[in-house]
């Protein structure tokens, strides 16, 4: 193992979901935390192997073997350390890294970036407080920023001038530019961050790996990053992962805003578990990353435009993450741009509404579905179901997507063809209710053929029922699901003919003449129908 990327050992650990990887060999069911299934390492016919999932880890109570997916591979294909990573690289569907032991060159070079960031930090730290960062701890603490945060996060200044380059004018200029603090321009080497608050990004071992730089004069872009470098990469960073590790677990969530200062701003006001993606854009690796403690995520966005967009790209990224117990909801920060201003303006328990009141994914998704597209029109309609399509085929977990689909299938039949109780067609006859069997029928039929829902909505919503409720599994085509509510509906009619043909024979008997007529008409009618239904019924 000496060596070896630990990064690569990690991503895989972070991509691969230990049940998944289990569960190729051996079946497992869900008890409580874990899952449960035979030992494949002893003979065994009740179940004694448990696989955790957030911890990465199974253990079987009846031999005592553990480990994790990597030595799951090893012994149960009797594989090698490397062809054990090639195994689980090729599931991921990521390319494996050639082996390579880290050169004792390589770690100098490690230690050497880690001294130079570390050193940089103390810099600026020390000329937050010199009077050339006079105007940025003015501009800081007129954020709210009190010393103690900005001690716990390194806040600090870089000056004006080439301050950095002129420093360590002694260091080999590689190892200088190779952190991404300078840049070799026309006339040498330079700066990249110059008249900045600086915010220093941590490892999660809590080693300063870059840095982002808020313009103190209201030039674009507000904040630059430092670019990827060998040992900070954008993608894959979560700014405050540092400080928020130990919250996450213990609350058992994460709270994911979209800036830096916003998640600094919650971790000192009661949220300490909050985090931020670097940049604005939302990757499939922070919720990798995230993923790894618990699947449970509040995307906490800005009540703008901006923040709807944001919201429906991380739903798309997170939909292959979820799990039948994961709970992710997303919150929109209104009566303020941002939750930093939220918790300046209104206080933290204004805070802890927005977060409470989060909605879950299965929600937002369906307001997005809805919002747009034009439902209330067909082709809108076949576009919104194509989107939710598209959205609920990224769950990987099988039950968990034919869930979704279920509870999509019976929100677009009660709410987009308006068949709810209320909206139903007044008849003005009472129809004698449906019984449970017919009503399961349809629920299944509604369920597993929208499209027939919809042709005879008209007709199921004269039924006066609500169709909520679980289906139960049927083993009805979609022609004969058809024939059955075409004969339903039939039956209905004939129904209420027989209900207005006993009302007309009392009139009759009263000395109404002309309801002696009516009846002979209806009777006509009673005929042709039961005709129908006959040759439905024996096709
Ligand atoms: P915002 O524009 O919402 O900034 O960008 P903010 O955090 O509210 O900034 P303040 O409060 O005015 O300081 C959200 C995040 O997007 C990234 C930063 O990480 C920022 O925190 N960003 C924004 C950039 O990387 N570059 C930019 O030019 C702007
Ligand atoms: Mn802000």
């Amino acid at each position: 193992m000496a060596g070896y990327d630990r990064n690569f050992t990690d991503e895989l650990r972070t991509r691969l979901s230990i049940v998944d990887v289990v569960g190729r060999r051996v079946p497992l069911v869900k008890k409580g935390q874990n899952y449960w299934g035979c030992c494949p390492f002893h003979n065994e016919k009740t179940p004694s192997f448990s696989v955790n999932e957030e911890k990465g880890f199974y253990h079987c109570f009846g031999c005592g073997e553990h480990g994790d997916i990597i030595s799951f591979t090893m012994k149960s294909n009797n594989m090698d350390f490397v062809d054990a990573l090639k195994e689980l690289a090729n599931q991921a569907g990521i390319k494996m890294p050639e082996y390579k032991p880290k050169s004792a060159e390589q770690v100098a070079r490690e230690e050497n970036y880690f001294q130079i960031t570390e050193q940089a930090t103390q810099i600026y730290q020390k000329k937050l407080f010199e009077s050339d960062g006079q105007s940025a701890l003015e501009y800081i603490r007129g954020r709210g920023f009190s010393d103690e945060m900005i001690k716990k996060y390194r806040i600090g200044y870089a000056p004006k001038n080439n301050f950095i380059a002129n420093k360590f004018v002694n260091i080999k200029q590689e190892t200088l530019l190779s952190t991404g603090l300078c840049r070799r321009g026309d006339y040498g080497i330079y700066d990249f961050f110059r008249d900045k608050l600086m915010f220093p990004i941590f490892n999660v071992h809590g080693q300063v790996v870059a840095f982002s730089g808020r313009s103190m004069d209201g030039s674009e872009p507000k904040y630059i990053n430092t670019s990827d470098t060998e040992m900070f990469h954008k993608r894959k960073t979560i700014f405050g992962l540092n400080f928020a590790r130990d919250a996450i677990h213990r609350s058992n969530r994460s709270i994911v805003v979209e800036g830096q200062i916003d998640a600094i701003q919650m971790q000192s006001n009661g949220f300490p578990e909050t985090v931020a993606p670097l940049g604005t854009a939302l990757t499939e690796d922070h919720i990798a990353i995230l993923c790894k403690s618990n699947r449970n995520i509040i995307f906490c966005f800005d009540g703008d435009n901006a923040g709807q967009k944001a919201a429906g790209r991380a739903c798309d990224i997170v939909m292959p993450f979820l799990r039948d117990n994961s709970d992710v909801r997303f919150a929109f920060v209104t009566g303020g741009k941002d939750p930093d201003e939220i918790l300046k303006k209104s206080g933290a328990d204004a805070m802890r509404k927005i977060i409470d009141n989060a909605t879950p994914l299965v929600d937002f998704l369906w307001k997005l579905t809805n919002e747009s597209f034009l439902v209330s029109t067909p082709g809108g309609r076949a576009q919104a179901e194509k989107f939710l399509k598209q959205k609920t085929d990224k769950i990987t977990d099988v039950s968990l997507r034919a869930e979704y689909e279920q509870e999509y299938n019976s929100r677009k039949f009660n709410s987009w063809h308006k068949w709810k109780k209320s909206d139903s067609k007044q008849t003005n006859i009472e129809l004698p209710q449906i019984d449970t069997i017919t009503k399961n029928t349809l629920i299944f039929i509604i369920n597993k053929y929208p499209e027939l829902a919809e042709r005879y909505a008209e007709f199921l919503a004269t039924l006066n029922v609500g169709f909520d409720g679980d289906a139960s599994d049927m083993n009805l085509d979609e022609k004969s699901a058809e024939k059955y509510i075409v004969s339903l509906k039939i039956q209905k009619y004939l129904e209420s003919l027989n209900i207005k043909k006993k009302e007309l024979f009392s009139a009759f008997i009263s000395g109404d003449e002309k309801a002696g007529d009516e009846i002979k008409n209806i009777d006509a009618e009673i005929q042709k129908y039961t005709d129908k239904l006959d040759t439905i019924t024996m096709l």
